[in-house]
């Protein structure tokens, strides 16, 4: 006998037609009873449409057959204005107090949705690997900053949660703001930035069920206040896993850039991500190949350090071009500094150049 909370979970791919969200995470599947082989529910729809219902109805018999019921009783009723209500308001049901401000946070009227939906205008840019340690964070920091430099407006998410990194490469020391209930993103070099590191504190780990991570996600568009964006960039946690996923569905509309080392390995794992990218109708940007080489300071020898090619290898199988190639090097700045950061290279020096190509590169490619 299955469990309310297995039937949910089973029934997770579910999605209302009209939101693309899950009918699960929406809170839009009631009233399951549960009497030995017999399983009742109801499911809630945006709007009434026979043929949704017909399809959701048949989707769950299937799933749920699947796992030995047979015998199940679906209704399906249409959002009441409360539905549509709670829908605005985001809804999570959090279990860690700590994270406190983004449970209050609910903010009614905002403009997350319109953000979300593909007539907002506004361009995204996920940056994704195939594998950890490559300098995904690097690049999104980097280029978000880029853009800024060229006026342009530039939202960042930090989309890895469980790996965030953003704050801390970003020099990031403040926290956002909560005004009437909502959230006020952080803004470093130009950039807003969200991040999962603002809400846990330090040396807290948190662990998260998987569709909470989800909503967590959804939250960052849905209750923070941007204000008008030209760019939105997403940090992805390297992989092809769970919240990349998550990503990929939340936002089709989305382009992304695969970053690799040159190392063969490291490009033939990126490839992954690029194919998945394609899977899911991501259009892709390119490839950014990083710690391509090592340029000696005092003789201006390119010494290519984990290998070569590989950047370029991969661009070719991905039909795709490669957009840069960024030398080893640290930013070179001082904690002292106002505009300290570890990760963040300057306008003018020889990486901050790069980025910059890159960013200029960005605006053909979203016409
Ligand atoms: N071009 C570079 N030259 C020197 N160090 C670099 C370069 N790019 C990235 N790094 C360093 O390499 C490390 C990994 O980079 P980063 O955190 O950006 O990778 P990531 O792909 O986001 O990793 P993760 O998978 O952990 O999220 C960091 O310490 C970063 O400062
Ligand atoms: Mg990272």
């Amino acid at each position: 006998m299955l469990s309310k909370e297995q039937i949910l979970e089973l029934l997770q791919p579910l999605q209302e037609p009209q939101l693309g969200q899950s009918l699960t995470e929406l809170g839009w599947i009631r009233d399951i009873m549960v009497k030995e082989h017999h399983v009742a529910l109801s499911m809630v729809t945006l709007e009434n449409r026979p043929e949704d219902a017909t399809a959701l109805t048949d989707a769950a018999r299937n799933l749920l057959s699947q796992h030995g019921v047979k015998d199940v009783h679906i209704r399906t009723r249409v959002a009441s204005e409360h539905d549509r209500q709670s829908l605005n308001m985001g809804q999570v049901e959090q279990e860690q107090d700590q994270d406190e401000v983004l449970v209050k946070g609910h903010a009614a009227g905002l403009d997350g949705h319109e953000l979300l939906s593909p007539e907002s205008g506004v361009r995204f840019i996920a940056v994704a690997s195939g594998k950890g340690g490559v300098g995904k964070s690097t690049v999104t920091v980097n280029l978000a900053a880029a853009l800024a430099r060229q006026g342009k407006k530039v939202g960042l998410i930090d989309a890895d949660i469980y790996g965030f990194s953003v704050p801390d490469m970003m020099g990031i020391e403040e926290y956002p703001v909560v005004e009437d209930g909502v959230i006020q993103p952080v803004e470093r070099f130009g950039v807003k930035v969200m991040s999962m590191g603002f809400f846990i504190r330090e040396n807290n780990p948190v662990i998260w069920r998987g569709p909470m991570l989800g909503r967590m996600l959804r939250q960052f568009f849905t209750d923070v206040q941007w204000g008008e964006l030209d760019y939105m960039l997403l940090d992805l946690p390297p992989g092809t896993g769970d919240v990349a996923l998550d990503v990929h569905q939340m936002l089709p509309q989305s382009k992304e850039i695969i970053v690799t080392t040159p190392h063969a390995t490291a490009a033939f794992v990126a490839a992954r991500a690029g194919a998945m990218a394609i899977q899911t109708e991501h259009e892709l940007l390119g490839v950014v190949e990083n710690m391509a080489y090592y340029e000696c300071g005092k003789c201006g020898e390119k010494e290519y350090v984990f290998g070569r090619g590989g950047g370029g290898r991969l661009a070719e199988s991905l039909h795709t071009v490669l957009l840069a190639q960024i030398p080893l090097g640290a930013p070179d700045n001082h904690p002292s500094e106002p505009d300290f950061s570890p990760s963040v290279y300057k306008a003018e020096t020889t990486i901050g150049a790069i980025y910059d190509e890159v960013a200029k590169s960005m605006e053909s490619k979203f016409e």
